[in-house]
């Protein structure tokens, strides 16, 4: 597990420690930083399997996340200390072992140079981020469409369901009969332990009755999903295309896979599991995620929605997952810079305070409809 995450002079923050927990929630406003704290778990990972040790660096662009070039990256306010050059550095502790990686500012370059020494080898990456278990679902996830990319290498060698989810459909048809390991994931009206029937019944919590198909084109390198509704039988309605599905369907699908085929070690990276869903699906989908850490995977979830703070403290409540796993990170801006403020959860899900500003909305739009 990744016990706490560094970040020095890179994008929103000067300097900032970030203790990382089973299961982590990122809340605040936006531009508070949240997906930067993501983004640079997503860029090691992303600089370890695009590079060798010898050419260590950051590499700002590739399939998890396009940062842009060094100027775009290197924090703002960056103070250089005695002339000396800048310095985005990056550090994480694991399993009680520290790891760092400090890399040379470049204004126009998209791979930053490590200072390591010639003589030693680049620091490799701790298990809990090289690992097989890794998925980053992105807030900007990929759209309904009619047919999804079929890549063997990805989805079904590596079991990496893409940064915007698009190989999602292909590792739910290549592993649809394989069983969901980790009882705490069984969904109770799940037809069977397939991870077909498990995606389709946390499914039906955020669309009661529907019915999910993954299969291959013929004679194309293309998936494609399809829904019906309605039991079957003659009650059951036809087939249809993600594009004539109401569009939250869809874009949860990878996030449903991800935490169903969580296992020990793994860990996922989610943005907005909330995205396009309404309400009491948001509250599932939240308890899905807690059910992933549950089944051993660390999971750090960034959010807007109050349901998905209230689907984890109903985790916590309901004896799920236990209250002392879980970490809310709230993110605000102040005159210093970026402050994290961090309300606990008890094991009866009560909030230990609430932060103004910190999923206060309700109330203040309440007060203002009760003036
Ligand atoms: N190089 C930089 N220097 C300082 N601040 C930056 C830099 N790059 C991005 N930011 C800040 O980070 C914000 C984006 O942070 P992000 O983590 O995406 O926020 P969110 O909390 O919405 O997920 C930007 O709006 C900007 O304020
Ligand atoms: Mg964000």
């Amino acid at each position: 597990m990744i016990d706490r995450l560094t970040i020095t002079n890179f994008k929103a923050f000067a300097n900032a420690q970030i203790p990382l927990s089973p299961y982590t929630l990122l809340s605040g406003l936006n531009s508070s930083g949240k997906s930067t704290v993501l983004q640079t778990l997503a860029l090691l990972r992303q600089s370890h399997d695009a590079l060798h040790e010898e050419d260590g660096g950051f590499l700002l662009n590739g399939d998890l996340v396009e940062l842009g070039v060094g100027q775009d990256v290197l924090h703002e306010d960056y103070v250089a200390s005695d002339g000396a050059e800048p310095r985005i550095q990056l550090a994480l502790r694991c399993e009680g072992i520290d790891y760092s990686w400090s890399a040379r500012y470049e204004r126009e370059a998209d791979l930053l140079r490590l200072d390591e020494p010639r003589d030693r080898p680049a620091p490799v990456l701790p298990p809990a981020l090289s690992g097989a278990g890794f998925q980053y679902l992105r807030a900007d996830r990929i759209a309904p469409a009619v047919s999804y990319p079929r890549s063997h290498e990805i989805a079904v060698r590596r079991g990496f369901l893409g940064s915007r989810g698009e190989h999602a459909v292909n590792f739910l048809r290549h592993f649809q009969d394989e069983p969901v390991l980790h009882e705490r994931l069984h969904h109770p009206q799940g037809k069977s332990r397939r991870l077909l029937d498990q995606a389709e019944a946390w499914m039906q919590e955020i669309c009661p009755g529907v019915n999910l198909q993954a299969d291959a084109i013929e004679g194309t390198d293309s998936v494609r999903l399809s829904f019906r509704f309605g039991t079957a039988g003659l009650s059951a309605s036809n087939r249809y295309r993600p594009t004539n599905v109401g569009f939250g369907l869809t874009y949860v699908l990878p996030v449903v896979v991800a935490c169903l085929t969580a296992k020990p070690g793994g860990l996922l990276l989610i943005e907005n599991p909330e995205a396009h869903l309404h309400p009491r699906g948001q509250t599932g989908m939240a308890m899905l995620t807690c059910a992933a850490a549950a089944a051993g995977a660390q999971v750090v979830v960034e959010t807007h929605s109050d349901h998905v703070l209230n689907g984890v403290r109903l985790a916590i409540k309901e004896r799920h997952f236990p209250a002392e796993h879980v970490l809310l990170h709230y993110f605000r801006r102040s005159t210093r810079g970026i402050e994290i403020l961090n309300p606990t959860v008890g094991s009866d899900g009560m909030l230990s305070d609430w932060p103004e500003g910190f999923f206060d909305e309700w109330e203040r739009s309440l007060d203002r409809l009760l003036d």
